[in-house]
C-alpha cells in the first residue's frame, strides 16, 4: 500500500494505450490511492468512461462545460487537493498542448490550473516520437519540471517498432511510487552487486550461494527513488531490473569483480567519481581451479573426483581499500553472534558501514529485519519489506554521505 492516503487525478488522453489506463488505474486504487479519471474526448473513443468510472468508484470528467460541479469549476476544483496529476497516456498532441500553455479543453485546462507536480506518461507512433517538434515540446516539458516517463522501446500497435510505446501499468506505478520518495541521493552515482554468483565446475555443476537477489534489488530501487544514478552488477537472480536502473549480468565471482572495477575507471575516466558503493552479492569465496570443459562422467571415475579450490577476489575489500574509495557499504549475513561477526567485518574490511540480518530471518522472502553498525554505534531496522528497509538504508548512506563532505 505505497499509495495509501495519496489523491491522484489520473488524466487520459487519446490513444491506442489508452487501455492500458485502465489497468494502470486499478494498480493505483490496489495500492491505496484515491483517483480522480478526467479524459480527452478522443480517448472516449478508445475506452468508455463507465471503465474508470467503476474501477475508480469515481465520476468521470470529460467536458469543460460539465455542470456536476457546484460552482461550474471543474478544470480548478479536480486538481486543487490532489498530490499529483498524471496523465497516461499522454498523446503527441497533447505533449504540444501542455508545452505551449494551450488549454482548449477539459484536462489540458486541469493541467494548466494545476497546482501539484505533473507527471506525463508519452505514448504514440515512433515517428512521432522522433519529430522535431515533439523534441521539443518534450525538451520544454523538461525545463519547465514537467516529469516525463517513458516511453519504452518495442512493438507498436501501429505494427512497427521503436520508442514510443507508453510504459506499462506496472512500471508507472513504480514510477509514480519514487515520485513520492525524499530525493536524498540526489545526483548521486551508486554501484552495487547483488545476487549469488555461481562457479562452474564443468558445463553442468557449479559452486554458488543461496540468494534471491531481492534485498539487492529493492536497494538499488531505493537508491534510484532517491534521485541517483544507479548501476546493478548482479549474478544469476530471477527478477526483472528495477526501473531507470542500469544492469550489469555476470555470471562468476571474477566477472561480478571485472565489472565492478570497469565501472569505477569509466567513472573516474569521466571525471565523475562514485559516491557509493553497497555489496549485497552473495559471493562466492572459491571457485573450482580449473573448469572442466566437458561433463564429468560418473561412471568413468573410480573415486569420486576432487575438486581443488581457489579463493576469489574479495570485491569489497578491494574497492574500500582504493586511494579514493566511494563511500562503501557491506553486508554481513550470519547464522548466530550477528553484532559480533557483523562488527568485526566492517573493521576489518575498512567500511563505514555494515548491514547485518540473521539468515533465517531474510532469506529469499520479501520481509527482512536488519541492523545496521557504523561509527554511531548500531541502528536496529525493525521487520518490514525489503523495500521500506532499503529506503531507511539509503537515508543512512545520505546521512554518512552528508558527514563525509
Ligand atoms: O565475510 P565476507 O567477506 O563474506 O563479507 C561479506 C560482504 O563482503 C558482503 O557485502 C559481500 O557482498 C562482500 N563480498 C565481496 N567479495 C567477496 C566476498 C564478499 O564483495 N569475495
Amino acid at each position: 500500500m505505497e499509495l495509501q492516503g495519496k489523491r491522484i487525478v489520473l488524466g487520459v488522453s487519446g490513444g491506442i494505450a489508452a487501455y492500458k489506463a485502465a489497468e494502470l488505474l486499478r494498480l493505483l486504487i490496489k495500492d491505496g490511492a484515491t483517483v480522480q479519471v478526467a479524459m480527452t474526448e478522443a480517448a472516449t473513443h478508445f475506452v468508455t468512461p463507465v471503465t474508470f468510472q467503476a474501477l475508480s468508484g469515481q465520476p468521470v470528467f470529460i467536458d469543460q462545460w460539465d455542470a456536476r460541479m457546484a460552482n461550474n469549476m471543474a478544470h480548478i476544483d479536480l486538481s486543487r487537493h490532489a498530490d499529483v496529476l498524471l496523465v497516461a497516456p499522454a498523446s503527441a498532441d497533447f505533449l504540444a498542448k501542455v508545452a505551449n500553455g494551450l488549454a482548449d479543453d477539459l484536462l489540458s485546462t486541469l493541467v494548466l490550473a494545476r497546482d501539484c507536480p505533473l507527471l506525463l506518461a508519452p505514448a504514440m507512433n515512433r515517428q512521432m516520437w522522433e519529430n522535431p517538434a515533439t523534441r521539443r515540446n518534450v525538451a520544454t516539458l523538461r525545463a519547465d519540471g514537467i516529469a516525463i516517463v517513458g516511453p519504452a522501446s518495442g512493438e507498436q500497435a501501429c505494427g512497427e517498432t521503436g520508442l514510443g510505446r507508453m510504459l506499462e501499468p506496472e512500471e508507472i506505478l513504480a514510477e509514480l511510487i519514487a515520485h513520492f520518495q525524499p530525493k536524498v541521493l540526489a545526483g548521486k552515482r551508486v554501484l552495487l552487486t547483488a545476487g549469488p554468483t555461481f562457479e562452474a565446475i564443468d558445463p553442468v555443476r557449479g559452486i554458488t550461494n543461496l540468494s534471491s537477489g531481492k534485498m539487492g534489488y529493492a536497494i538499488a530501487r531505493a537508491a534510484r527513488e532517491a534521485g541517483a544514478q544507479v548501476t546493478l552488477v548482479s549474478g544469476p537472480v530471477d527478477l526483472p531490473a528495477p526501473p531507470g536502473v542500469e544492469r550489469i549480468a555476470v555470471t562468476s565471482a571474477r566477472q561480478m569483480h571485472a565489472a565492478v572495477h570497469r565501472q569505477i575507471a569509466a567513472h573516474a575516466e569521466n571525471a565523475a567519481d562514485l559516491d557509493v558503493f553497497i555489496a549485497v552479492a552473495a559471493v562466492a569465496d572459491y571457485r573450482p581451479a580449473t573448469f572442466i570443459a566437458q561433463k564429468i562422467k560418473k561412471a568413468a571415475q573410480a573415486a569420486p573426483p576432487m575438486i581443488e579450490l581457489r579463493q576469489n577476489p574479495d570485491i569489497l575489500g578491494e574497492v574500500a581499500a582504493l586511494p579514493k574509495p566511494p563511500l562503501c557499504v557491506g553486508f554481513a549475513a550470519e547464522s548466530e553472534n550477528l553484532a559480533a561477526y557483523a562488527e568485526n567485518k566492517r573493521r576489518r574490511k575498512g567500511i563505514p558501514l555494515i548491514v547485518g540480518n540473521l539468515i533465517h530471518d531474510g532469506f529469499g522472502g520479501d520481509r527482512n529485519t536488519l541492523i545496521l553498525f557504523d561509527d554511531d554505534g548500531q541502528h536496529p531496522l525493525a521487520p518490514d519489506s525489503k523495500l521500506r528497509l532499503a529506503r531507511q538504508l539509503v537515508a543512512r548512506i545520505a546521512t554518512l554521505l552528508e558527514k563525509r563532505r
